[in-house]
C-alpha cells in the first residue's frame, strides 16, 4: 500500500521566509523602515513562552524590528489596553500580537477589538474577521495557522481544491472558524465538526480534505480517512513518553499520524508541519502591513 507525501511545513516554511527576507531587504534598501512586530505575552505559560520566543527570533532573523513585552500574570485590562494603544500609535510598529490564551481576569475580545484593525497581524479583530467572511481576502489580515494549512493544501493539490469535500474538525475562532471560510472561498463543500458532532468518522469518510484542530492526541484514526485525502494535523498535544525515559514526554498532533499516513495522499507531520507555517504567515501578514503603509 502506497503512503503519503509528507507535507514538509518546515522546508515551505524556510521558502517564504527567505523570500520575505529578501523583500525586506529590497523595502530598506529604498529607504524604508524594516516591518515592525510587537509580541506581548501575559503572564508565564511555558507553551507560549516557546512561541512567543519563536516568533520574535524569526522577526529578527528576517531583518524586522522586533519587539517583545512581557507582563506579569496580574497585569490589569487598563493597562495592558494602555499598552495596545501606545503601540496602535507607534510608526515604527506594523503588527501587534497578543498571544493567547490571556489569564482569565483578562477579557481577550475587549483586547483584540482594541487592536487596530490594520495592524492586526493574527487576523483576530472582527473587522479581519468579517473581511474574510466577506470574501474580501486582500484586504483582510488572516489568522496565521489557517492561512498556513491553505498553503500547505493547495501544495498537495496542484489541480486546485474546487468542488472538494472539505472537513474541518474544530471550531475556534483561531483555527477552525477562519479555515472553514478560507475554504468556502476556494470553492470546497466544507463541513465543520467539533466535540458535540455526531458519527465524526462517517463525516471523516467523505473527505478529500480533513483538517483537524480540536487538541485531543491522536483522536483522528487513520481507518477514518479517505483513501486519498490530504490530511492537515494542527493539534500539537504534550503526552507522556516512558519509553523515553522517566518523566519525559513527546509531542502528537491530533491524528493518529502512523495509521493515517497509510491513507492519506499527502500528510503534515507534528512537529514540522502546520507550526512553522504559522510562523512563517505572521511574517508574512507583517511584511503585508509594512508594504501598505510603505506604498
Ligand atoms: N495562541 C495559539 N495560536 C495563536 C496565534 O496564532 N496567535 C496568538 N496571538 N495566540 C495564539
Amino acid at each position: 500500500d502506497a503512503s503519503a507525501l509528507v507535507l514538509d511545513g518546515k522546508a515551505v516554511a524556510a521558502e517564504v521566509t527567505a523570500r520575505i527576507a529578501a523583500e525586506v531587504e529590497h523595502l530598506v534598501a529604498r529607504g524604508h523602515r524594516a516591518p515592525g512586530l510587537a509580541v506581548i505575552l501575559v503572564g508565564e505559560d511555558p507553551a507560549s513562552q516557546v512561541y512567543v520566543g519563536a516568533k520574535g527570533r524569526k522577526a529578527k532573523e528576517l531583518g524586522f524590528h522586533s519587539v517583545q513585552y512581557t507582563l506579569p500574570i496580574d497585569t490589569g485590562q487598563d493597562e495592558l489596553l494602555d499598552l495596545v494603544a501606545a503601540l496602535n500609535a507607534d510608526a515604527a510598529i506594523d503588527g501587534i500580537l497578543v498571544q493567547m490564551p490571556l489569564p482569565k481576569h483578562l477579557d481577550p475580545m475587549a483586547v483584540i477589538e482594541a487592536i487596530d484593525p490594520a495592524k492586526d497581524v493574527d487576523g483576530f479583530h472582527p473587522v479581519n474577521v468579517g473581511r474574510l467572511a466577506i470574501g474580501e481576502r486582500d484586504r483582510a489580515l488572516i489568522s496565521c495557522t489557517p492561512a498556513g494549512c491553505l498553503t500547505l493544501i493547495r501544495r498537495a493539490l496542484p489541480g486546485g481544491l474546487a468542488g472538494l469535500d472539505a472537513l474541518v474538525i474544530g471550531r475556534s475562532n483561531i483555527v477552525g472558524k477562519p479555515m472553514a471560510q478560507l475554504l468556502l472561498q476556494e470553492s470546497c463543500t466544507v463541513t465543520i465538526a467539533h466535540s458535540r458532532s455526531h458519527d465524526l468518522p462517517a463525516l471523516a469518510a467523505r473527505a478529500d480534505i480533513l483538517v483537524a484542530a480540536v487538541g485531543r492526541a491522536e483522536m483522528v484514526r487513520g481507518d477514518w480517512i479517505k483513501p486519498g485525502a490530504v490530511v492537515i494535523d494542527v493539534g500539537m498535544n504534550r503526552i507522556p513518553a516512558p519509553e523515553r525515559g522517566e518523566g519525559k514526554t513527546r509531542l502528537v498532533g491530533d491524528v493518529a499520524y502512523a495509521e493515517a499516513a497509510q491513507r492519506a495522499r499527502a500528510i503534515t507531520p507534528v512537529p514540522g508541519g502546520v507550526g512553522p507555517m504559522t510562523i512563517a504567515m505572521l511574517m508574512a501578514n507583517t511584511l503585508t502591513i509594512a508594504c501598505r503603509s510603505a506604498g
